[in-house]
Order: C-alpha cells, then structure tokens, then sequence
C-alpha cells in the first residue's frame, strides 16, 4: 500500500513518520514549506502543487483534481494528511474513499477547526488531545481510529500546549498508519 502524504508547514509529524519508518512514497505540500525540504532529505520523492490563491476565487475542484492526478500518477492509496492547510473538495474523498487519514490537535469532535488548541485554552478545559480520523468532506469528521489524551497545565500557551501535542500525534500517528498498512487497523 503506498502512502502519500499531504504537509503545509513545520513537518514535526511527517519528521516522526520517518523516524518510525513508514514507508512514504511522495509528499505533496500546497506551499513551500520546512515539510518539504524534510522529504527531500529523506530521499523521499516530493510535489509541490503550489497554491497561488487564498481568496475568494481560489477554484477548490480545479485544485483538488491536480492534486488527485499527481497521487494517481504515484500509484498511491492511502493518503496521510499532516498538517495539511488547504481544504480540499469533495472528488479526492469520492476517489480515496475511506482511505484519506488525518491528525487533529483536539479529543473530537471537540474543537474542530484550525484554532482547536486556542479553542481547549479558551474554554478552560483540564485536558485535550489529539485525534486519528479518516477524513472526509466534511471539516474534522469522519470515523476516529485513535485518541490520546494530553493534561493542560496552568500558565499553558497556544504554543507550549501545541508541542505537547504534537509530541502524543508523533506517537500515534506512524503507530496508527503502520497498524493499516499490517492490517491490524482494517479500514
Ligand atoms: C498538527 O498538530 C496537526 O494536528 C495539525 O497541524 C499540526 C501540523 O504540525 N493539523 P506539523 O507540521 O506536523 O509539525
């Protein structure tokens, strides 16, 4: 099963990914981004599907269909979103079906969204988490494959809380992904 996956940003969770030997096949990343320049060291083949337009016009489909050729001209089947910044349309899930996996920095479905560690801190939680889901069209949804919990400390920030996230997403996620790929986690 070739995994392929999707980055924007800092790279922590495919960096763990690595670490814990998952087989990668491609990393696809919408920006330029510290994710990539991770997989090219790796020696890990990458695609940059650069996205020139966040506004309004911004035209989804048109995206999500360069997106799905490349993934398909990489032989892959199992896509792993990490950290993932654009959201994609409807015909990457009817073409993947069930097998689109992805991390979230909260217990869902509590605080979906892009501010879900803001969203823990705001509302005065004692805990939060990360979630393993497989992902679908709809926003921070789809089946949970796995959860760990994570204690929020007094004197917490955004970003003290969101590394002690990451660091329980940088346990689960290659566990969980090389769970699918045994056949241990049957999607
Ligand atoms: C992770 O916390 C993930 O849950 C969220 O974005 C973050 C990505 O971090 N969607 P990184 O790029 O893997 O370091």
């Amino acid at each position: 099963m070739n995994i392929g996956v999707l980055v924007s940003g800092t790279g922590s969770n495919l960096e763990a990914m690595i670490r814990e030997r998952v087989p990668i096949a491609l990393v696809i990343a919408d920006r330029e981004c510290r994710a990539l320049e991770i997989a090219s060291h790796a020696g890990i083949p990458t695609e940059l599907v650069e996205r020139a337009d966040f506004g309004a016009n911004f035209d989804r489909v048109w995206y999500t269909e360069k997106l799905v050729r490349i993934l398909e001209r990489h032989s892959i089947h199992l896509v792993a979103m990490a950290g993932f910044m654009t959201f994609l349309s409807k015909e990457i899930f009817e073409k993947f079906d069930g097998h689109i996996v992805n991390t979230h920095p909260s217990l869902l479905p509590l605080y979906k969204g892009n501010r879900a560690v803001e969203d823990a801190l705001t509302a005065g939680a004692t805990e939060t988490g990360c979630t393993i889901h497989i992902a679908t069209e709809n926003l921070d949804d789809g089946k949970i494959l796995a959860q760990e919990r994570v204690p929020i400390m007094p004197g917490d920030n955004v970003e003290i809380l969101h590394e002690r996230i990451k660091e329980a997403e940088h346990r689960l996620y290659p566990k969980i992904l090389k769970d699918i790929l045994s056949g241990n986690l049957a999607l």
